[in-house]
């Protein structure tokens, strides 16, 4: 192999690997709709890719939750889960944009993470990351689940839950998640260099 067609290979390598951000429009829907909050409802993401929620229109959240409890937060109904949560994220009529970047890391790559809207998991705003549709855990099935659990009373008993001080605040778990991609990236890169190095000499 000649340095040069090693290096392209290399390249190819990278790219392969390269992060993506994927990205999930929270409210830009503005039909009345919940199955809309989350756009697109079900995404695929790879190791070392990061979710963007865009919350850009209305009084959203993006919570993770279980298959078998979509509308109550993952932690409450399975405390070996620390799920993302943005809390409530009211972006007004697009004034008020924000984005809760969830990435995927060799811990949560496997997992299936299922989430809801607390403003409207009742009425079918939820959604998934990795799931198998093959599977009996299907987004129509979770859906069905969130109507059939919450359908009646989207109440708002659900405030309550942001009160009850687990450290899995939605910005300081995303801050400290980043932090781990960050990481990983940089691991990435230290990996890649040497190699680089290796195929100058080839
Ligand atoms: C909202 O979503 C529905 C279903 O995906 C689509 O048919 C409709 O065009 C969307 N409306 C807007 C304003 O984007
Ligand atoms: C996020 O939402 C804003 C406001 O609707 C939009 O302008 C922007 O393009 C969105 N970003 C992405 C990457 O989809
Ligand atoms: C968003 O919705 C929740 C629950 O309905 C409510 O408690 C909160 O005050 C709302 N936020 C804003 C800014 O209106
Ligand atoms: C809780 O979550 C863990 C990790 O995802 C899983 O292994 C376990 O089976 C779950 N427990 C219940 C009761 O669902
Ligand atoms: C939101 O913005 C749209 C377009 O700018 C406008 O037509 C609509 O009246 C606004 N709604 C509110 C509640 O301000
Ligand atoms: C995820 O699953 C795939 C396929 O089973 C496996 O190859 C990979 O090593 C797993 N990744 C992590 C980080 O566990
Ligand atoms: C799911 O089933 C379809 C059709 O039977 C198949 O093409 C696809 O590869 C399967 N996906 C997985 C993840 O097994
Ligand atoms: C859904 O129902 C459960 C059980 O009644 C409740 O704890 C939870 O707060 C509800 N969630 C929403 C978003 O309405």
């Amino acid at each position: 192999m000649t340095p040069f067609s090693a290096i392209t290979a290399l390249l190819a390598f990278v790219a392969c690997v390269a992060a993506k951000d994927i990205w999930i429009q929270v409210g830009a829907n503005k039909t009345n709709d919940a199955t809309t909050v989350f756009q697109p409802q079900r995404v695929t993401a790879k190791l070392g890719d990061t979710v963007m929620f865009n919350f850009t229109n209305g009084n959203h959240s993006a919570t993770q939750s279980t298959f078998s409890a979509p509308c109550v937060p993952a932690h409450d109904s399975n405390v070996t889960i620390n799920g993302f949560d943005s809390f409530f994220r009211d972006a007004g009529n697009g004034t008020a944009v924000t984005i809760l970047a969830v990435p995927m890391l060799p811990e949560n790559v496997n997992h299936t993470m299922w989430f809801y809207d607390r403003n409207s998991c009742g009425a079918g705003g939820v959604g998934v990351i990795n799931n198998d549709e093959n599977t009996t855990e299907t987004l129509d099935g979770f859906e069905r689940n969130a109507l059939r659990l919450n359908g009646t009373a989207a109440s708002s008993s659900s405030a309550s839950h942001s009160s009850t001080g687990t450290p899995t605040s939605g910005s300081t778990a995303s801050t400290e998640t980043s932090n781990e991609a960050r990481h990983l990236i940089v691991s990435t890169m230290t990996f890649l260099v040497p190699l680089l190095g290796l195929a100058m000499f080839a």
